[in-house]
């Protein structure tokens, strides 16, 4: 399965998002994440965690053409505001667009473009996943969710809450269940293996 990750919109968790999915895969079958970010965020996660990190190669862009024969599964996470070139060739190029969204009006406004986009595109293999929802009484995951399904938009239904474990397991350089000083580490984990879930399950 090919699976990327993008979005119009910048730091809405496409790459926490891009190593979770990913180490929910390996777990079913080898699994290589491309880092097509210039920035190269998801190659530092690796390479802070070294080895015993993240149980997955990650590779550039570059990289990938002599990788890409041994592994079943691959995530590709991208960067932020991609050209529309870019953007069609990837969302035509997977089995499944992953679009993360963040509940707050600044974060919709790249969503509403990239949604737009793929209307115009007219793929129908995209997912959003509702990312960093602010805890109760907040109902701002709720309200974007009932607003995208409303336009028949498809959304996970699992969705990833605001957590500090997910910034420590960036700085630690691994996976979020990994963390052990973080009490929230074992729930964090279960959403993205729940998300997980929902991909393999179609
Ligand atoms: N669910 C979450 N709860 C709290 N913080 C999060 C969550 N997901 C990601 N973060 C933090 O938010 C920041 C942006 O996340 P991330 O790097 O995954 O986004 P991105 O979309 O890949 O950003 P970019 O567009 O720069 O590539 C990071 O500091 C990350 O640790
Ligand atoms: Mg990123």
């Amino acid at each position: 399965m090919i699976i990327t990750i993008t979005s119009y919109k910048g730091g809405v968790g496409k790459t926490t998002s891009a190593i979770h999915i990913a180490a929910y895969l390996q777990r079913l079958a080898p699994t290589l994440l491309v880092d097509g970010d210039a920035i190269r965020s998801a190659s530092k996660w690796a390479q802070r965690g070294g080895e015993g990190g993240l149980p997955f190669k990650v590779v550039s862009h570059a990289q990938m053409v002599s990788h890409i024969r041994d592994y079943q599964h691959i995530v590709i996470d991208t960067e932020g505001n991609p050209s529309d070139d870019d953007f069609k060739d990837l969302a035509d190029n997977c089995d499944l667009l992953v679009i993360p969204a963040v509940p707050e009006s600044v974060a919709t406004d790249g969503l509403t473009h990239t949604l737009a986009k793929l209307r115009s595109l007219g793929n129908t293999r995209h997912k959003v996943l509702l990312t960093m929802v602010p805890p109760k009484p907040r109902t701002d995951g709720l309200q974007l969710r009932e607003m995208l399904q409303a336009e028949g938009i498809p959304v996970f239904a699992s969705e990833i809450p605001r957590l500090a474990a997910y910034e420590k397991a960036a700085t630690y350089g691994v996976p979020v269940y990994s963390v052990k000083d973080d009490r929230n580490a074992a729930r964090a984990w279960e959403v993205y293996e729940a998300a997980g879930r929902e991909i393999v399950g179609g």
